[in-house]
């Protein structure tokens, strides 16, 4: 099946492999998207974004959302996830499914982190087996929206 996946990250994930490894590993941001994109299967890719700022992300979330060549997003929204009405708003709005991840257990750590204002507006929730996370978000959508 044709089309991008869109992966998209919030907030401080441009940190991965520097901040907390002890919870988020130690593979960076780039590496991470690299390893995705090497196990896109024949027709697909991949496109990768990352925001510091609310705004951004949902400025992107729009693009892509109504964008007929984008066949899903996996979102790790940060600590956004936890209290941005805003960007769970934009993901209600958009056409394209989107799947929450987190690369940590956000059950097991602090609680404002159980609370994601943004689950009741994705597709699903991965959350808890690292940067694993990701590639899971994609065979995700494949399973649930393409032929693969
Ligand atoms: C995170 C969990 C969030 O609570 C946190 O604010 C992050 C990363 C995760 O991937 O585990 O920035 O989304």
């Amino acid at each position: 099946m044709k089309g991008y996946f869109l992966i998209i990250n919030g907030p401080n994930l441009n940190l991965l492999g520097r901040r907390r490894p002890e919870v988020y590993g130690t593979t960076s941001l780039d590496d991470i998207n690299r390893s995705v994109a090497e196990a896109l299967l024949d027709g697909e890719s991949l496109q990768c974004f990352q925001s510091n700022h609310e705004g951004e992300i949902i400025d992107e979330l729009q693009r892509a959302g109504f964008d007929a060549d984008c066949r899903g997003i996996v979102l790790n929204a940060g600590a956004y996830t936890h209290y941005s009405y805003a960007i769970a708003d934009a993901i209600e709005a958009i056409e394209a499914p989107v799947i929450e991840v987190h690369i940590s257990n956000v059950h097991a750590r602090e609680d404002f982190r159980r609370t994601s204002v943004i689950a009741p507006v994705c597709a699903g929730s991965i959350s808890g087996l690292g940067t694993d996370v990701y590639l899971l978000g994609i065979q995700a959508l494949r399973l649930r929206y393409g032929k693969n």
